[in-house]
């Protein structure tokens, strides 16, 4: 329970959750495009974040697209043509069932409906947040003859991609990765590091404004193979075929990139490790400032992974929660001496002009996601109970989201602001 005090007053600049932080290059290629007047989806801030992104991650091409979203888009489409190479135009993955990431952001999923797939959720391995391989196994038990899997690196963590894609490789099933928040995070194999963003058979990132260096919005399709990059260059420009006019002959997407937008994710680049190191830094601070509270932090393997740290999160433990109910809309909690929840932190920070966020809430509780199947590592996640038998219903991921939070995480933010997050966190235990 939150044990105000006279002594902390309400911050007047907003400690933010995580916002775009600016150098001068950006500006720089701005005014470059400008000066060329290269004000469109070409030019050379394109090229060159493409040429950049694929050498730093490590892949052989990277095709710059308007949103993380739209790569994901142009992954689904790609891997639904894989699949089931008959033409579609209702949708590359009509009829296919795909394996996803519970707890994740909505954009990681939308994707499969806008190419007529079915998202069947796999729930959460609490050792990383990400994607359990206990439950994925389970699911391709109950649907052996689904074909495609989408991972997210929640947070900047990856999760068990090798056993992940192993799982995938063993069922004939592709892999798409969606690194949209894990740009720059890395996995051990065999002792050899590897960037997020190149074990999917298909990839995405995001620059999006909250991302740990941004365009103010933007994406990257991230592969290996030629003949893919330029299906995805082909179908993000409307799809046009060769001919001195407009012919078509599939359908076709405005998912380009701007060369304005590609100019200040190119200044970025420069300074994403700087980035990274600052986002660790908060990340170290408060695991050291909360380690004597009954909390643990968003957890990773260290030997096997190097988040990027995007956001850091916590997890309260059971026995020091208070009740807290929340329905579609709303929240309540009912304030406990020595025990806290979610919903008072995040309310408790807001009074003080702090911005944190829940966790995200898993697809399959969300009213869109309602009907679609949902596995454990027990097996159908769903209607495990009846009036007779009192069954637990497992669910790592509405766990997580019941007790955890985002904290802020925003690289401008002080030591000083940093100290106070951690003060009001631990006066809502009080
Ligand atoms: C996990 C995840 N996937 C996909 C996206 C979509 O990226 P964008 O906002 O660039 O479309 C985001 C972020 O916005 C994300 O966090």
């Amino acid at each position: 329970m939150f044990i105000g005090n006279e002594d902390i007053q309400p911050l007047k600049k907003k400690v933010l959750l995580a916002s775009p932080t600016m150098h001068e290059e950006e500006m720089r290629y701005i005014k470059e495009a400008f000066e060329k007047n290269w004000i469109t989806t070409a030019g050379d801030n394109v090229n060159e974040l493409e040429r950049i992104s694929a050498e730093y991650i490590g892949c052989g091409y990277a095709v710059g697209l308007s949103s993380g979203t739209a790569a994901l888009h142009m992954c689904m489409k790609l891997a639904g043509e894989k699949i089931n190479p008959v033409a579609r135009p209702e949708g590359a993955l009509t009829g296919q069932k795909v394996f996803c990431t519970d707890m994740t952001f909505d954009a990681t999923v939308n994707p499969v409906l806008y190419e007529g797939g079915c998202p069947v959720f796999i729930d959460t391995d609490d050792e990383d947040w990400n994607m359990s391989t206990e439950a994925l196994k389970k699911a391709f038990e109950i649907y052996p003859d689904t074909r495609l899997v989408i991972v997210a690196d929640l947070y900047g963590t990856p999760g068990k991609l090798e056993k992940l894609r192993k799982i995938c490789r063993e069922h004939g099933a592709l892999l798409i990765e969606d690194a949209a928040e894990s740009l720059g995070a890395k996995y051990n194999i065999d002792g050899k590091w590897q960037k997020a963003g190149t074990f999917g058979d298909y990839n995405a990132i995001s620059f999006n404004g909250n991302k740990i260096i941004t365009g103010s919005a933007g994406g990257m399709f991230l592969t290996d193979s030629e003949e893919d990059a330029n299906k995805v260059r082909k179908w993000s420009t409307q799809a046009r075929e060769a001919a001195p006019w407009y012919q078509h002959e599939e359908l076709g997407f405005n998912y380009r990139i701007s060369n304005i937008i590609a100019g200040i994710a190119r200044g970025q680049f420069a300074h994403l490790g700087e980035h990274i190191a600052k986002k660790k830094e908060i990340y170290d601070r408060y695991r050291k400032g909360l380690e004597d509270l009954p909390v643990s932090m968003n957890p990773y393997d260290e030997k096997a992974v190097e988040p990027n740290f995007w956001l850091s999160c916590m997890l309260i433990h059971q026995e020091a929660m208070c009740r807290q109910v929340r329905s579609d809309r709303e929240a309540l909690y009912v304030p406990e001496h020595g025990k806290t929840c979610p919903t008072e932190i995040l309310e408790t920070m807001a009074k003080y002009n702090i911005e944190g966020r829940p966790i995200w809430k898993p697809m399959h509780m969300q009213p869109i996601y309602r009907n679609n199947g949902f596995v454990t590592t027990s097996g159908k996640g769903r209607a495990m109970t009846n009036a007779y038998i009192s069954g637990k219903a497992e669910d790592v991921g509405m766990d997580i989201f019941a007790r955890g939070l985002c904290l802020p995480s925003d690289i401008k933010m002080t030591k000083e602001e940093q100290d106070m997050v951690i003060d009001i966190i631990r006066r809502c235990f009080e």
